[in-house]
């Protein structure tokens, strides 16, 4: 792995580690980016059909469908070797904040202790009307040719409409995880950006806020991103072959 010793020095003193993900470190466990220009959702289906207020308010049944099938693959996939490193690094640094664009549990299931999810998560739907948050059965599809269109159930409390719960274009993030990452990217001594095309505000601007604040930024991305003359070091390859490999260099094992 091509890290210079100097960075290898910088990132083992760095007292408080930000790893921030998005897309592509889930994209070896099966679940499709946005992007990719044959796989990725926005590239396969209109996201403001689908991903956006107007839209669940037009026609709710298509969007909690479409969000009940994504559901159903991040249930049927398994945290990969970029998560598990992740996790592993919480316990090799002082201070880890791992910060999320992803709606999946994948780094909870690896064994990350605390995930700042900045566009919410796709298990966690709530009520449309009075915000609780809604049980969740496991999904229940129709068949796959009946265009995944499913009703969404009722709040129990007050028999609002149940909505996905992830962040919606035009929604603002999350307050609390929000202010938490961007203190965080401000503070930090090293920041990992990991798989994501940092095309989507204000989440992109966390890396920037980092750079500015001359902590070590290293990209981890199967491509070039808009990031790549900023940032310090770019590991081009995958996340899961990527990450173990500079965990293992940089924070081995004690
Ligand atoms: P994108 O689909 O925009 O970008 C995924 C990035 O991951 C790309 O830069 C790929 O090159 C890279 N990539 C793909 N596979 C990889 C791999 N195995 N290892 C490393 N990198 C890989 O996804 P995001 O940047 O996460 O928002 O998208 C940001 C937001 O846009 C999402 O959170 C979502 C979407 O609209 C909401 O849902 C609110």
């Amino acid at each position: 792995m091509d890290v210079p010793s100097e960075l290898i020095q910088r990132l083992k003193s760095a007292g408080h580690v930000v790893v921030f993900t998005g897309a592509g470190v889930s994209a070896e466990s099966g679940i499709p980016t946005f992007r990719d220009r044959q796989t990725g959702l926005w590239t396969n289906f209109d996201a403001q059909s689908l991903a956006t207020p107007e839209a669940f308010e037009r026609d709710p049944a298509l969007v909690w469908g479409w969000y009940e099938w994504r559901r159903c693959r991040v249930l049927a996939s398994e945290p990969n070797a970029a998560h598990r490193a992740i996790a592993a690094l919480a316990g090799r640094v002082r201070r880890l904040t791992l910060i999320t664009q992803n709606v999946d549990d994948l780094h909870e299931r690896a064994g990350s202790p605390e995930v700042l999810h900045l566009h919410g998560r796709i298990c966690q739907p709530y009520c449309s009307a009075c915000g609780r948050e809604h049980a969740v059965a496991r999904p229940q599809l129709p068949e796959p040719d009946d265009e995944r269109r499913l009703e969404p159930p009722r709040c129990v409390h007050c028999g609002g409409r149940i909505r996905p719960g992830v962040v919606w274009f035009g929604e603002c993030l999350p307050r609390r995880p929000w202010e938490q990452a961007v203190e965080a990217a401000r503070g930090c001594d090293a920041f990992l950006c990991i798989g994501t095309s940092s095309v989507v505000e204000p989440a992109a601007g966390l890396t920037r806020a980092a750079i500015v604040a001359r902590a070590a930024t290293i990209q981890v991305n199967i491509d070039a991103t808009c990031l790549d003359e900023l940032v310090t070091l770019n590991l081009r390859g995958p996340a899961a072959t990527m990450l173990p490999r500079l965990v293992a260099e940089v924070w081995p094992e004690a």
